[in-house]
């Protein structure tokens, strides 16, 4: 883990150096480097059969979050806010990362699963943090208060390829069931949260090789958002990115996805995905 040191002081968040292959542990994963990488976690207090238990993608989105601690801390965020909380889990390890900051920091999450927005709740007591939690479809009714407010927005959304249908079922399918291409809740999210992201404002999200992380840069792109991978880990079962969205003047419809400064990581992207707009 690239900084994990605070956030283990706290007492909270631990780490884990044992190999996964020890039941009930997670699995270590390789980042984008090769350097393997420790997965963070917090005890699971709470859970429902109903609620998304903190999986692979979940520890990648916490370590992604550790390894810019850093600059999170420099941010000063005012306000972060997860969409689709589940657990709590992300909301909880984001909450105690940041405690050391004397600012007042902020925090918000939403699910559509009210199961979720209930152990979200325990986790966050459970560990003495606080947030809002809000049941609510993405951010839905919440965008005139928020517009140009959240400092920080990290999401693991529902991403699995499945059948359109899956997407409007109730419960625990709601976690992963992303319709084609696993990308019909992500390019609902991605606008919405452009509308309450403020000028310096930070987006990671989880996504899958499937959903074309590629075409997701490129969509942020043409709403005025740079982009990095921040982590890449692959599983047995999938290839994860964790990517980070923030405002860039330089950043348009005008970029050219083929200029030096997008190579840099576009060649971290999985070469089918290169070639998936025809570019
Ligand atoms: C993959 S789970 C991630 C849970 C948790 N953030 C984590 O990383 O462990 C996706 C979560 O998004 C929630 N979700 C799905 N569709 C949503 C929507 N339209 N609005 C808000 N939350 C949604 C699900 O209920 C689920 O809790």
């Amino acid at each position: 883990m690239a900084d994990g040191d605070g956030a283990a002081a706290s007492g909270k968040l631990t780490e884990h150096s044992a190999s996964g292959a020890e039941k009930g542990l997670p699995r270590r994963g390789k980042s984008l480097s090769g350097r393997t990488l420790n997965t963070a976690q917090i005890p699971l207090v709470a859970s429902h059969p109903e609620v998304y238990e903190p999986c692979d993608d979940s520890f990648a989105l916490v370590d992604a979050l550790l390894s810019d601690k850093a600059q999170l801390l420099t941010l000063q965020p005012r306000l972060c806010m997860e969409v689709g909380c589940g657990s709590g889990y992300v909301i909880t390890s984001l909450a105690i990362m940041l405690r050391q900051l004397a600012s007042g920091t902020q925090y918000l999450a939403t699910d559509i699963n009210k199961h979720a927005a209930e152990t979200t709740q325990a986790t966050l007591e459970a560990h003495g943090v606080h947030a809002d939690v809000i049941v609510t479809d993405i951010v839905s009714g919440l965008e005139k208060h928020l517009a140009g407010m959240v400092d920080v927005v990290v999401i693991n959304p529902p991403y699995v390829p499945t059948p359109e249908e899956e997407i409007r079922c109730k419960g625990i399918a709601s976690s992963w069931a992303g319709g084609l291409n696993g990308r019909q809740v992500i390019d609902r999210i991605l606008p919405a949260v452009r509308e309450i992201l403020s000028e310096r404002g930070w987006l990671y999200m989880v996504a899958l090789e499937d959903n074309d992380p590629l075409d997701i840069c490129h969509l942020m792109s043409e709403m005025g958002y740079a982009s990095r991978v921040v982590l890449k880990r692959c599983t047995e079962e999938e290839s994860l990115f964790v990517l980070k969205f923030w405002r860039d003047p330089h950043t348009g419809t005008s970029a050219s996805p083929k200029s030096p400064k997008s190579e840099s990581w576009f060649s971290q992207l999985p070469f089918k995905s290169l070639w998936h707009k025809g570019s």
